[in-house]
């Protein structure tokens, strides 16, 4: 169903409900999401992004609802990422004649994806292309989410139009924020911007200062997932700034798997180190939890505590994404320890120890291992392990 923003501005996209696994592998979905775009229709015709491919028959269908959509004008592909560009084509056998508008790395990227002799123009920021009694200016944004990002804004009805950026995975019967939940709506923002944008999050705070010192009003955010800020739109900018800082909680997350239950009573013994120490703490068993959820819960903390025993030399399977997500997403302000029993060659915890290093990490305290079961030397020793990073959390 369409949705009106504000005269002669809609959103004509599509929700998807039943999305659980963004790209196949990079980010779990668990509430869905929507691949959201724009129509406006001012002397001119602007279709502002558009939805993942498999939904282009709806997207086309919403479009109807409201004008033929051969009669589009401009189409702005602020990201070439299918999720938005994917139904590209499909607008453009409609409206082949329209003016495809693309950042200069646009270009490249929605090129390469269709190669097609589409009639492009290219913009920088600050560029301005007029559409009857309102104007459209475009901002560039890379790394929000790739090099060719892009945000529209509209002027008159004040809508910045900033794809990924401020986004949420989030499927919705509503479209604004003064409508849905808010604990659900901030949850799936701060899981976005922790397993996306993190690593970017020194652009984030550049590009958030480049958008306010323009000094345009703001009326509205529409990203082109979930849910549009309407009620008090620049509360995501300041939750943008604050999470860009990268300001940890004084908290701890323990992450592990286990064999036989000798790295779990591990991890139990240094939680009880950290309470000991008043520190608050999650306890995280790999093989049964959401990886993309233990991120977030680690973009929040300061003390990352990592267990596994040692198996065919190495880590057990389950551990091992989580510290390339560590690696990869290059997180600020935060300290790290491992632990893990062995019982032959005890490999884990110099491993774990030299991924902390590769994603500068320091490690707090050193690595504690335990050969076979832990004795109850051991666990005395792991309770004072936790007390120690406990410490290093308050400094
Ligand atoms: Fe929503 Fe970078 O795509």
């Amino acid at each position: 169903m369409i949705v009106e923003l504000t005269k002669g501005v809609y959103w004509v996209g599509v929700v998807d409900w039943a999305l659980r696994h963004f790209h196949g592998y990079e980010l779990t979905t668990h509430r869905g999401s929507s691949y959201n775009a724009y129509l406006i229709t001012d002397e001119k015709t602007v279709l502002v992004d558009t939805v993942w491919g498999p939904f282009q028959e709806q997207l086309i269908e919403n479009i109807h609802e409201i004008i033929d959509p051969a009669k589009i004008d401009i189409v702005v592909a602020n990201h070439a990422e299918t999720d938005h560009s994917g139904a590209l084509p499909a607008v453009m056998r409609h409206a082949p004649k329209a003016t495809v508008i693309v950042s200069k790395r646009g270009l490249d990227s929605v090129e390469g994806h269709f190669h097609q002799p589409w009639n492009f123009q290219t913009v920088k920021t600050g560029d301005k292309v007029g559409i009857g009694k309102k104007e459209l200016v475009f901002v560039e944004a890379p790394m929000l989410h790739w090099p060719d990002s892009m945000f529209t804004y509209l002027t008159s009805d004040n809508i910045l139009m900033p794809n990924d950026a401020f986004g949420q995975h989030y499927a919705n019967a509503f479209r604004f924020n003064d409508e849905v939940n808010k604990q659900e709506l901030y949850e799936e923002a701060l899981k976005y911007y922790a397993n996306i944008l993190t690593p970017f999050s020194s652009m984030v705070s550049k590009k958030i200062e480049e958008v306010l010192a323009l000094k345009l009003p703001v009326n509205m955010i529409a990203p082109s997932h979930g849910i549009i800020w309407r009620k008090e739109p620049l509360q995501i900018v300041k939750k943008y700034q604050e999470w860009a800082t990268q300001v940890p909680e004084k908290t701890a997350v323990i992450l592990y798997d286990s064999m036989w239950d000798g790295t779990r009573h591990m991890a139990e013994a240094i939680g009880e180190g950290l309470a000991a120490e008043n520190v608050p703490y999650k306890t995280f068993y790999m093989p049964t939890t959401d990886r993309n959820d233990v991120v977030t819960e680690i973009f929040k903390t300061k003390a990352i505590i990592i267990g596994s025993p040692t198996f065919n030399q190495g880590l057990l399977p389950t551990i091992a994404p989580i510290l390339e997500d560590l690696k990869g997403l290059r997180f600020q302000n935060k300290i790290g320890a491992a632990f893990g029993c062995y019982g032959w060659s005890g490999e884990s915890v110099k491993i774990i120890e030299e991924h902390l290093a590769q994603s500068k990490i320091p490690v707090v305290a050193e690595g504690i291992r335990a050969k076979w079961q832990p004795k109850p030397d051991d666990l005395a020793k792991c309770r004072e392990f936790g007390g120690t990073i406990g410490r290093a959390v308050k400094k």
